[in-house]
C-alpha cells in the first residue's frame, strides 16, 4: 500500500476577509543591571527552584539548546565571546540568546572579566522584545546551579561537608558563597586559594564581612586547600589542567568544577563524574572532554545531575564526586524571562518607543 498525499480539499480554505493572525509587534524593553540585581537579590531559594525546574524541562525535551558558539581572536588569544542560543517551553515559553564576553585582562584594569547581554525573543512572532544586562543573570544561574548540585550530591550516604574551599576567588566564587549560605549551608572552616594575592585578600575581606564567626584561611598552595576541604569550588579562568595529582583527593571531597578545565583527566578517572548535559560538557577542551579523548569512551561519566536528582543514578561514597556543569543557555533564558516578567508586573519596564519601525510590509 502506498501512502496517499493529503487532499488539498481537506485543508481549511483561508477566508480572504479574515486578515492576519491576531499578533502584533511587541514593544521592546531594555532592563539594566541595577534592575536585574534588584529583582533577583534575596530570592536565592526561589531561583534555585526555578533552575531545577528548568533542568527538568530540558531533560524531558521541552527545550532546544544547541551547542554554544565560541568566537575567538588570533590577536587576543585569552579572550572569547560565547553565543548561547536557546528555546524553552513550559511557563516561560520564550526563545533567545545570551552573548557573553570573557576578557581576563579586564581584571588587571580593575573591571570585571565577563560582560553579557541577554536577548529575549517572542515565541509567536520571533521579535526580540527585551535586551537585558546579563552578567548578573549568568552569575546568578551559575551559583544557583552550583548550590543546588551541592545539596543534591551531598544527600544519601555522604556527610554534608563542613569545610569549604574556594579555588579561584572572583565574581562566581562570591555568588556561589552567597547561594550556599542562603540555601542553609554553614561551615566550620572556609579555605581560599588564588594565584592573585589581591583577589584572595579581597575575597577574604568579603567573607569576613559576610560571616564573622567562621575560621577563614588563605592557603598559599593548591594542595593545602584541596586536602583541607570537603566541598571544593573551582572558579578559576585556567584554560588547561593545572591540578594533576589524584592523591590530593584521597579524602573523597565533593568538587564543584564550575570552571571546567582545572582538573587533569586522571583525577576525573579516579572520581564519580556528574555533568549537567553530556553533549555540551564533552566539548571545548573541558576536563571531561580531555578524559573522553584519553580513554576513547564516556564510561567515566556516572550520569547527569537530573539522573541523581530523580534517583536514577546512585552515588558511591568511596570516591570523590566531581560535578562539571557546562552551563546551559536555557538557564539564562528561564531566569531572564523571570526578570522580565517581574519588571513588567511591577511597572519597571523601560520600553524603547518605535524600536521596530518598519512594521507594515508595504508602508
Ligand atoms: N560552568 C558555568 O556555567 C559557568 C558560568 C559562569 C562562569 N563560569 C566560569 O567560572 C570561572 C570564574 O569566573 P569569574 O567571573 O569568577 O572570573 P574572575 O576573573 O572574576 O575570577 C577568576 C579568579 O581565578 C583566579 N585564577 C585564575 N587562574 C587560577 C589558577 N590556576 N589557580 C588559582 N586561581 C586562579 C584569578 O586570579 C581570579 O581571581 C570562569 O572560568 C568562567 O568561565 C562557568
Amino acid at each position: 500500500m502506498t501512502a496517499s498525499r493529503p487532499s488539498a480539499a481537506l485543508s481549511p480554505i483561508p477566508d480572504p476577509k479574515a486578515g492576519p493572525p491576531p499578533t502584533a509587534v511587541p514593544p521592546f524593553a531594555v532592563i539594566s543591571g541595577a534592575q536585574v540585581q534588584h529583582i533577583l537579590q534575596g530570592r536565592e531559594r526561589q531561583i534555585m527552584e526555578l533552575i531545577e525546574a528548568t533542568y527538568h524541562l530540558h531533560s524531558v525535551g521541552e527545550s532546544v539548546n544547541p551547542p554554544s558558539y565560541f568566537l575567538r581572536f588570533p590577536d587576543r588569544p585569552t579572550a572569547r565571546i560565547i553565543a548561547l542560543p536557546a528555546s524553552i517551553g513550559g511557563q516561560a515559553r520564550v526563545d533567545g540568546l545570551k552573548w557573553i564576553s570573557s576578557f581576563p585582562d579586564n581584571v588587571q584594569a580593575g573591571i570585571p572579566r565577563a560582560s553579557a547581554v541577554l536577548i529575549l525573543n517572542d515565541h509567536d512572532t520571533g521579535y526580540p522584545f527585551a535586551c537585558m544586562e546579563s552578567s548578573i543573570i549568568s552569575a546568578t544561574r551559575t551559583a544557583a546551579m552550583a548550590a543546588s548540585a551541592a545539596e543534591r550530591l551531598s544527600t544519601g550516604h555522604r556527610i554534608r561537608p563542613s569545610r569549604v574551599g574556594f579555588f579561584g576567588t572572583g565574581l562566581i566564587a562570591r555568588y556561589i558563597h552567597t547561594f550556599l549560605t542562603a540555601a542553609g549551608w554553614s561551615f566550620d572552616e572556609i579555605g581560599v586559594h588564588d594565584i592573585c594575592a589581591d583577589s584572595a585578600a579581597g575575597f577574604h575581606g568579603y567573607l569576613q564581612a559576610a560571616d564573622e564567626t567562621t575560621k577563614i584561611t588563605v592557603h598559599g598552595s593548591p594542595e593545602q586547600l584541596i586536602r583541607s576541604s570537603d566541598l571544593l569550588v573551582f572558579a578559576t579562568v585556567a584554560s588547561r589542567p593545572h591540578i594533576t595529582d589524584p592523591a590530593w583527593f584521597d579524602h573523597n571531597p565533593l568538587v564543584l568544577h564550575v570552571s571546567l578545565r582545572d582538573l587533569a583527566p586522571e583525577i576525573l578517572l579516579a572520581s564519580t563524574n556528574v555533568v549537567d548535559d553530556v553533549e555540551h560538557c564533552l566539548k571545548a577542551d573541558t576536563s571531561p572532554h580531555l578524559a573522553e579523548q584519553l580513554t576513547g569512551n564516556r564510561d567515566f561519566l556516572t550520569g547527569t545531575l537530573h539522573d541523581v536528582t530523580t534517583g536514577r543514578t546512585a552515588l558511591p561514597h568511596d570516591r570523590p564526586v566531581v560535578f562539571s556543569p557546562f552551563g546551559l543557555g536555557v538557564l539564562d533564558l528561564a531566569l531572564g524571562k523571570h526578570v522580565y516578567d517581574e519588571a513588567a508586573r511591577t511597572g519597571q519596564l523601560h520600553v524603547i518607543d518605535d524600536f521596530f519601525h518598519e512594521t507594515r510590509r508595504y508602508g
